[in-house]
């Protein structure tokens, strides 16, 4: 059986430093981050090498930790470090930058996060939308419920941290809700635009929405008109078992970052195994692992090379990192504390990462500029395409996210020039980089369009699961299970 051929993405953030914390090393560049020519210049040559697509990780605030003083009262904190070493911060909105990208190359795909805890879903729905126009149904949705949950009660009013499973609930009805815009508030044929009649759009192809739900209520017309894709490709990030579940039901990408290739491989035939569970193909669901890939001119100048980089971020620097992910203040512990000891209520995937190994909050600073993000790979080029490719054939991912380590192209450079033709020579890489919208790209689904066993299907007009009290039923629309995609 041939290998299957690799999705690849660049992971990053519009931040001037990122996972790796690397931006004192020398190779760093990140004085352009907050403007169009640095990102531009690093999508034309992602494109240009056969990158899929550039991922934009968002945060909602900063890493900060909340203190209960001695009479109850709470307060929080933001760690110096975090302004001072550039700890996800400053961090500027993603979903500015993407239509100036997009107008920059026009194969390459761009994924967005965005958060269920924190948006409005007619709101999103609405800039996800006009942003498929704008990039020619390119644009891919990270749905997630969020690290960093401080910042929804300390920056956004909300009065309490939601507990996690709960925001994965709120997930489900809020994407839902997306989908019923994207998916049932347009017929195909709603545009007429006929000067003559002076109609413009059809009425009675442009249905009413209403929902009624646990969190959100919404009664009226979805104001974008048809793109491409309608529903962005949907990622989903968060691999807790509500995030999995939740993952399984909605998702067309997954984003896992594993750093063990056996726990790697669990996690994705846990995922396939409910994606199955739910009635959809195990795998339909594209699963990406994220990991960091440094590339010298033998193994021993990779590792130094790797070194450097794990030396660059002060200790505090890193818990920093640690916090906004995790929610825990691993400073604020006694370093003997037992890492299994601990809970959260914020990112429990990344501190589950660090348990059941017997590890104390010591041990885990110690290591955190080493273990920090995904998969590690470092040695020559041919070192890492043989450990991609095995990664591949063990772990049944079907891609990778490709972190940020010094920032900027100087990430990229080698794999580019380095691993990339070997990927291709394997067959792991196609001997063109693939083209249309970011749906039929990564999922080879054959129209730009949702496929018929996505929930968002039974959202069509004349699909038969949705009200659409206000709306003709439209008598051309194919049934879900006949339906394109
Ligand atoms: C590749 C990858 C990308 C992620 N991107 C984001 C992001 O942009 N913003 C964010 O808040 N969390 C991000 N996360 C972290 C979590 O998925 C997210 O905070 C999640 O909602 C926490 O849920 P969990 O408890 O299921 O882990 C990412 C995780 C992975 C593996």
């Amino acid at each position: 059986m041939s290998a299957k051929q690799l999705v690849l993405g660049a992971f990053e953030e519009l931040t001037p430093s990122f996972i790796s914390n690397g931006w004192p090393h020398e190779r760093s560049d990140p004085a352009g981050f907050a403007g169009l020519p640095y990102w531009q210049e690093l999508s034309r040559q992602l494109d240009a090498a056969g990158f899929d697509f550039l991922f934009f990780a968002d945060a909602l605030g900063y890493p900060m930790h909340e203190q209960v003083s001695p009479s109850g009262e709470v307060t929080f904190e933001i760690p110096d470090v975090v302004v001072r070493e550039a700890v996800q911060f400053p961090v500027h909105d993603p979903l500015t930058i993407v239509s100036g990208l997009a107008a920059t190359v026009e194969r390459l795909g761009f994924v967005v996060t965005a958060s269920t805890t924190a948006e409005h879903p007619f709101l999103l729905a609405r800039r996800f939308a006009s942003l498929d126009h704008l990039t020619a149904g390119r644009i891919g949705w990270n749905v997630v419920t969020s690290d960093m949950q401080t910042a929804l009660v300390r920056l956004l009013g909300q009065t309490d941290v939601t507990p996690h499973d709960e925001r994965y609930a709120r997930a489900d009805e809020f994407v839902d809700l997306t989908l019923k815009l994207w998916e049932g508030g347009w017929s195909d044929d709603a545009a007429v635009v006929d000067k003559a009649t002076r109609v413009f759009t059809d009425p009675s192809k442009v249905h009413r929405i209403t929902h009624e739900g646990r969190y959100f209520s919404l009664d009226g017309l979805f104001p974008v008109s048809p793109s491409l894709q309608r529903t962005p490709t949907l990622f989903q990030a968060g691999s807790s078992a509500s995030g999995r579940e939740f993952a399984s039901r909605i998702a067309e990408c997954v984003f896992i970052q594993e750093r063990d290739p056996a726990q790697a491989a669990r996690t994705v035939r846990d995922i396939r195994d409910r994606v199955e569970r739910r009635g959809r193909d195990r795998d339909s669901v594209k699963i990406i692992n994220s990991i960091s890939v440094v590339v010298g001119a033998t193994d021993e100048e990779a590792q130094a090379a790797r070194r450097a980089l794990t030396a660059a971020p002060s200790r505090d620097a890193m818990a920093a990192l640690f916090l906004g992910w995790s929610g825990v203040n691993l400073l604020g512990l006694d370093p003997a504390t037992p890492i299994d000891e601990l809970s959260t209520e914020v990112g429990q995937t990344t501190l589950a990462m660090y348990q059941g190994q017997g590890a104390t909050v010591g041990s885990v600073l110690d290591r955190l500029a080493e273990t920090l993000g995904g998969t590690k790979i470092t040695g020559t080029a041919e070192h890492a395409a043989d450990e991609i490719e095995t990664l591949a054939r063990e772990t049944d991912v079907d891609g990778f996210l490709i972190e940020h380590s010094y920032g900027g192209l100087a990430t990229y450079r080698e794999f580019i020039d380095g691993v990339m033709p070997l990927l291709r020579e394997r067959g792991l890489l196609p001997a063109e980089p693939r083209g249309g919208t970011l749906r039929e790209r990564l999922t080879g689904t054959p129209t730009p369009r949702l496929g018929p066993a996505h929930p968002g299907a039974g959202f069509r007009p004349g699909a038969g699961t949705a009200a659409y009290p206000g709306g003709a039923a439209d008598p051309a629309a194919p049934p879900a299970s006949a339906a394109a995609g």
